[in-house]
């Protein structure tokens, strides 16, 4: 993929996506913000946010199970439920689904004049172990947000090498 930087402003604006916004992107969100700490990256982001498809669980706290995995790996975590809405699509840079569903419904929002890359975050990955996409783990056990956690991180530190390792 080429890099995607914007000349003008180096600094990036992210935000991550799936359907009720209390599981998977938050923990994205949280996950994505820490390795940028931890890799010193902070000064090339301006926005690193999450978003629902859906205003189902809008105001709500991250589900506990998304809470308790992050806790247990030493990854702070705080966010209030939101839904997606047009003006997203001229503030952020890129913004990257969780699975192919929420893929589809943010292509087909997507304003033709908005220049945001909508992606798949899985599509960062270079190690085909993990899977691409980022299942659902809403009706299933924590093991579900175990790998979700494996998975956001690996894809966080594939993106931060390719997008941002590339503007120094
Ligand atoms: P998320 O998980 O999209 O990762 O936040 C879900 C949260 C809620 C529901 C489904 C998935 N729900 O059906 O309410």
């Amino acid at each position: 993929m080429a890099p995607s930087f914007h000349p003008r402003d180096r600094q990036l604006s992210v935000a991550f996506v799936c359907l009720g916004n209390i599981c998977r992107s938050p923990m994205a969100e949280a996950v994505f913000r820490h390795k940028v700490k931890e890799l010193g990256y902070s000064y090339y982001f301006k926005t690193i946010d999450s978003f629902g498809t859906t205003r189902w669980h809008t105001g709500e706290s991250p589900d506990a199970r998304t809470v308790q995995t992050c806790r247990k790996n030493g990854v702070p975590i705080e966010h209030q439920a939101q839904e997606i809405s047009l003006k997203d699509f001229d503030r952020f840079d890129y913004i990257l689904a969780m699975d192919e569903t929420n893929l589809r419904d943010l292509r087909q929002m997507q304003p033709i004049y908005s220049d945001s890359i909508v992606e798949l975050f899985g599509k960062w990955r270079s190690n085909s172990q993990f899977n691409k996409v980022v299942g659902d783990p809403y009706y299933g056990g924590i093991s579900g947000f175990e790998y979700n956690f494996q998975q956001l991180g690996h894809f966080s530190e594939e993106f931060l090498l390719r997008e941002v390792g590339t503007l120094d």
